[in-house]
């Protein structure tokens, strides 16, 4: 299931847009800051625990969202070159991301057809595939071209005997899956709708990574998802870091579709927030680019200036009570060639400590109490924390309309 990277269009047009979404969300972070207002939802809104805690739930959030819907898997600088391998397991079918000779991204099970041994089992660049257990060997675009004993299997037509493929799309600097096997192919305009052109502006297929985390967390995927999408906790939870950063309870956001766009004032906003827009200096902010259900992708600054990315994602774990987030920091394609990769790999390593260790730990103590909380306690998302109440809202819709359907 091969999938060409698209066009990347004009460079100077993609800046322009980027430059006027930037400006647009730090027009309105500022205007809030200086009113001391929030974007706020019409009401508070109660949750019941079992979204969190619930194994039925959990299951249905599984098939419904993580594996009948398009996931991000990666960018293209993650297998910028023919043979870069990825695996990518975390959504429960094993799959398997390679870019083939051609530039094209293919996605297969990552299973031998022969007796189903799990065929790559770490990433290279090497041209073909060697099953450990019986050396069955395939191409990059999973043909099956070598047979060791092929006597064995004369009965069989050796040119119907591949990899099977899995829906995969790279899209602008992003490898969307879905983890159907043998599903039909993404169509990833139509997921994205009108965010496609927030995200064009990204020129995501520029970005080289520069370093990645794995967290193991105790806490449901979408009590630890939460902490992303609201600033209300800034000031308490992260007084020396985030909260010194970022003004706390301050946010702007604009749902597209069931994707979000959403922005908190930075700190240094202040010292030019009463100044005319034309005096206000560069800034690299762009905000949260969240893409339904489960990633949110950083545009920020770095402390010692130049723009970076970072991309999060975060995946149901074995049970309710336990999720996966794959964290990575790149640098865009329009960072200053002579800065050091030092300084995108010193941004990862305090995101990472911060989610970590503030605001991963909270999630697990709060997925523990869940556990304890008597029969009818309802969790509340305040009218502040809007952009959660439509995450939790769009998933329950999903979820009853599976039910139904
Ligand atoms: S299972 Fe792969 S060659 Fe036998
Ligand atoms: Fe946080």
């Amino acid at each position: 299931m091969a999938s060409q990277p698209q066009g990347t269009g004009n460079a100077d047009d993609r800046e322009q847009e980027r430059h006027v979404s930037h400006q647009d969300i730090r027009r309105r972070t500022i205007a809030h800051m200086r009113a001391k207002t929030t974007d706020l939802a019409a009401a508070s809104m109660p949750i019941d625990p079992a979204a969190y805690t619930d194994p039925e739930r959990f299951e249905a959030e599984r098939r419904e969202l993580f594996r009948k819907r398009p996931i991000l898997a990666g960018l293209t600088g993650d297998i910028p070159n023919a043979g870069d391998k990825l695996l990518f397991d975390v959504l429960g079918p094993p799959i398997l991301l390679i870019r083939n000779k051609a530039g094209e991204v293919n996605a297969f099970l990552n299973m031998c057809p022969h007796r189903a041994a799990r065929l790559v089992t770490e990433c290279n660049s090497l041209s073909r595939m060697t099953c450990r257990f019986h050396g069955w060997t395939f191409d990059l675009d999973g043909r099956l071209i070598g047979l060791p004993g092929k006597e064995g299997f004369a009965d069989m037509e050796r040119d119907k005997i591949g990899l099977l493929p899995v829906p995969v799309v790279e899209w602008h600097g992003m490898i969307f899956v879905r983890a159907d096997p043998g599903g039909d192919p993404i169509d990833i305009e139509d997921w994205l709708g009108d965010m496609a052109a927030e995200l064009r502006h990204l020129e995501l297929e520029k970005a080289v990574p520069a370093k990645s985390g794995t967290l193991h967390t105790d806490a449901n995927w979408k009590y630890a998802f939460d902490t992303y999408g609201e600033s209300y906790h800034f000031a308490t939870l992260h007084p020396t870091t985030i909260g010194s950063l970022a003004f706390s309870n301050t946010m702007t956001h604009r749902p597209h579709g069931l994707h979000t766009r959403l922005g908190f004032p930075r700190a240094d906003f202040a010292a030019y927030a009463n100044l005319p827009e034309e005096d206000w200096p560069h800034s690299d902010y762009g905000g949260l680019y969240m893409i339904f259900p489960n990633t949110v992708i950083n545009v920020n600054g770095m402390q010692g200036g130049g723009p970076f990315y970072g991309v999060s994602r975060v995946f149901p774990g074995d049970e309710p009570g336990k999720s996966v987030t794959l964290m990575t920091h790149y640098r865009p394609g329009h960072a200053d060639p002579e800065m050091p990769m030092s300084a995108w790999e010193a941004t990862h390593d305090f995101i990472h400590a911060v989610v970590r260790d503030e605001d991963y730990s909270v999630s697990a103590e709060g997925q523990r109490n869940l556990g304890w909380a008597p029969p009818g306690f309802r969790m509340r998302f305040g009218a502040n924390e809007a952009v959660l109440q439509k995450q939790h809202r769009q998933i329950a819709e999903i979820l009853d309309a599976a039910n139904e359907g």
